[in-house]
């Protein structure tokens, strides 16, 4: 495992990919980082983020990180992300405003240049298998393979995409990976904050699709399993209709710069029908509409993953072939 993670007390090389929009909060964090992996609270509005990181430090002494998604990020959201012990970022310019270690997730060479060149600490590289937005184009591997060419001996660089079992963990690790990062597995967990009808939706799921469709705010790829939206709005390989992504990117630079409150309630307002999806996924506290109106993020090893467990038995679990 690198340096960086030992030096923070991270015993174990799992890593709880934040998922934001209130899918990956204290609750699922505390539990990762107190079984021995690293938990991450999803991206969320300043105060509230604030407020997790504190309920996560009631629940744990161990470490914790918080996450952002640089596009939508404030200087609140850098002051709030600092009160973790680690801020891990996504998309975007790399910049850090912090002096928390920091690592940013890749999904290519250049993007990793640029990560190194602003100051990361270590960095994430996703593979095109992995849920949620994706950068990646490639297989994980692969582009482990290709970091691990270019940046100097022992520069911190953990693995996510695809990764599902301790079979994968060990894998990763074998590859040259420090540790590895898994989003999908870990809303199927007590503790993730999804709705109880998407982790159903993805115990049943083998098939996901890489699309823009829910991309009102933020045009961009992301990997979902099918709901009734999607297969209203998109051909077998993903593809919306071309008015629909001229919209996205025209309405794009107005409708991401909404606060968050605003945001949540456009998003209760959505239906299959109307072709006006933003980027939010059904949570336990929030609207059910989502479930076939928002989306289901989820990478392509939920086709492997059947069941619900506790957080930190998925730590254990995954970390015992390391
Ligand atoms: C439900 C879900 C939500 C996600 N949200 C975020 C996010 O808010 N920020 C982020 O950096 N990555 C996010 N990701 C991507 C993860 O960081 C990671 O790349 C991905 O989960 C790895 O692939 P896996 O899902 O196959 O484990 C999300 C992934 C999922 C599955």
């Amino acid at each position: 495992m690198s340096g960086l993670l030992e030096r923070l007390g991270v015993e174990l090389p799992v890593v709880q990919a934040g998922m934001g929009g209130g899918l990956s909060l204290a609750k699922l964090a505390a539990a990762v980082s107190d079984a021995g992996g690293l938990g991450t609270i999803g991206f969320v509005a300043p105060d509230r983020l604030r407020a997790e990181v504190s309920a996560a430090r009631e629940r744990t002494t161990r470490p914790i990180a918080a996450n952002l998604l640089l596009p939508f990020t404030r200087g609140p959201h850098w002051d709030a992300a600092s009160t973790a012990d680690v801020v891990v970022t996504f998309w975007g310019r790399p910049r850090r405003r912090t002096d928390r270690p920091w690592l940013h997730q890749v999904g290519s060479l250049e993007e990793a240049r640029a990560a190194v060149a602003a100051g990361a600490d270590g960095l994430i590289a996703q593979g095109v298998e992995a849920g949620g937005h994706v950068r990646g184009t490639v297989p994980a591997l692969d582009l482990l393979a290709r970091l691990r060419r270019e940046l100097p001996e022992g520069f911190p660089v953990l693995l996510a995409g695809g990764i599902a079992d301790a079979g994968d963990v060990a894998r990763a690790l074998d590859a040259g990976a420090d540790a590895a990062v898994l989003g999908t597995r870990f809303v199927l967990s007590e503790e993730a904050n999804a709705a109880l009808a998407y982790k159903q939706r993805l115990m049943e799921s083998r098939e996901t699709v890489l699309t823009e469709l829910f991309g009102m705010g933020w045009p961009a790829r992301h990997r979902v399993i099918w709901n009734e939206a999607a297969e209203r709005w998109l051909d077998r390989d993903g593809r919306q209709p071309r008015w629909l992504s001229a919209a996205q990117w025209a309405s794009g630079p107005l409708v991401g710069r909404l606060p968050m409150g605003a945001s949540a309630r456009l998003a209760a307002s959505q239906t299959p029908a109307r072709p006006f999806f933003g980027p939010f996924a059904p949570t336990a506290d929030g609207p059910s509409n989502l479930l076939d109106a928002g989306a289901l993020y989820a990478g392509e090893s939920v086709a492997r993953l059947h069941d619900i467990r506790p957080a930190g038995d998925l730590v254990r679990d995954l970390a015992r072939a390391a």
